[in-house]
């Protein structure tokens, strides 16, 4: 009596041991089914669990099910670094008891079906009506889906593969009914839901194909995105760059106050984004000149107030221009903060800069040290108007304007950069091309 004691606890863990190998296995499965014409369903293969659950063991198997999901639950949480939510496990909770409860609803109608047609015609009969109604639902069900909440949409989840799976479990049932439940049913059982797997596995063999396809899709759609808007890019930088052609004194102007502001950036200690952002805005800060005439932007000479009131609109048309292009690699909040260099790069701290004569704080930062890199080197180049300026006397202008035209910290940076040779040596060399 010992021995069979022993050998009937020792089934029962091996039975244990084996569903949760086959809970381990099915739960790491997840397949695709079309539903209606735009949609595809997406479900793990945790449901065949709960039905084997319910098949082999009842409530004790269920349970223990439950526990070893709800382990395998919170560590592919924990491994996909996703946040735990309750309503998801009570989601997850709810469906398995539902699924548990129909699958033995329906087998007392299999074996109510059974008497007048013997049991192999009730099994075909049953597994038929079971396919048909449960196709027609997750037609009518993934229409209802796509009008309803997501949390709702979930509780739907009730598709043609679980058909499949209730099937199965009115086939089985049936044979433990015929078989008295010896170890030819535990065998048949385990065999039938190791079938079960592999079709899984194939259907989740298709499920990943179909997602490598689309995602590869997305992906070309992505980097065709992607190239659009560094083409849209190289074409505002190559107009900037044109630009500064129809005046062959301002030639290489916008990427010398681009490098002039990074310096100043860097000299205050500001992050490689922050820089990334001051480069293109030195880059694009003149770009609204684009809508200046020729006879106002090239003029030799003094212009008079009209056309330098003409002049004062190029921030305002620079701006609005970019507003609207695509720009590479920045965000919503940075490409403001780039706006804002193109727009304010002529504000002055004492409000007599153009086009809002702003005050001091209320000039954004990256305009302030643009400003700074701005005339230091239209002091520092030739213009049609008269030669280049002595470093030395530039950067005395720089000084004598902390305050009331440039913001002090930027220009007491720029200085300390300046003061570095390889400074003088590139702005040198600059003057000496331009001349
Ligand atoms: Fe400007």
């Amino acid at each position: 009596m010992q021995a069979i004691g022993v050998w009937g606890d020792l089934q029962v863990l091996l039975e244990f041991l084996l569903f949760a190998i086959l809970t381990y296995a099915a739960y790491n499965m997840y397949y695709y089914v079309p539903v209606g014409n735009h949609g595809n369903f997406r479900d793990d293969g945790h449901i065949l669990c709960w039905i084997a659950a319910s098949l082999i063991g009842g409530w004790p198997v269920l349970l223990f099910s439950v526990l070893i999901l709800l382990v395998l639950y919170s560590w592919e949480l924990f491994n996909h670094g996703l946040p735990y939510k309750p309503k998801n496990l009570l989601l997850f909770i709810t469906q398995a008891v539902t699924i548990y409860e129909v699958s033995h609803f329906l087998t007392e109608v299999v074996f109510s079906l059974e008497n007048p047609l013997g049991i192999f015609p009730a099994m075909f009969l049953t597994v038929c009506i079971t396919q048909m109604v449960t196709v027609a639902m997750s037609s009518w069900l993934f229409r209802v889906s796509l009008r309803v909440g997501s949390w709702k949409r979930q509780l739907l989840k009730f598709n043609l593969i679980d058909s499949l799976y209730l099937s199965l479990f009115f086939i089985c049932s049936a044979y433990i009914d015929t078989l008295q439940a010896n170890w030819q049913y535990t065998l048949l059982m385990n065999g039938t839901i190791m079938c079960a797997l592999i079709g899984l596995y194939y259907w989740r063999t298709v499920g990943i194909l179909q997602t490598q396809t689309v995602q590869k899709k997305i992906l070309e759609v992505e980097t065709l995105n992607d190239q659009i808007t560094k083409a849209n890019q190289q074409v505002l930088l190559a107009f900037a760059s044109a630009l500064e052609k129809r005046d062959p004194y301002t030639a290489g102007h916008s990427e010398r106050v681009a490098n002039y502001a990074v310096q100043i950036g860097r000299e205050l200690g500001l992050s490689e984004k922050d820089l990334d952002i001051i480069r293109l805005g030195g880059l694009l800060h003149d770009i609204g000149k684009i809508g200046i005439p020729d006879s106002v932007l090239i003029k030799p000479g003094k212009l008079t107030n009209e056309e330098y009131d003409v002049m004062k609109q190029h921030p305002v048309i620079g701006e609005e221009l970019l507003r609207g292009a695509t720009l590479d690699d920045l965000n919503a909040e940075e490409r403001e903060l780039m706006l804002e260099i193109v727009l304010s790069h002529h504000e002055r701290p004492d409000g007599r800069g153009y086009p809002h004569g702003l005050t001091e704080a209320e000039i954004p930062l990256f305009a302030r040290l643009t400003a700074v890199a701005d005339a230091f080197d239209a002091m520092t180049s030739n213009r049609a108007y008269r030669s280049a300026m002595p470093l030395e006397k530039a950067a005395g202008i720089l000084v004598e304007g902390c305050g009331t035209q440039f913001w002090p910290p930027a220009v007491e940076a720029f200085l300390r950069t300046l003061e570095r040779e390889a400074v003088f040596a590139e702005v040198a060399a600059s003057q000496e091309e331009s001349t």
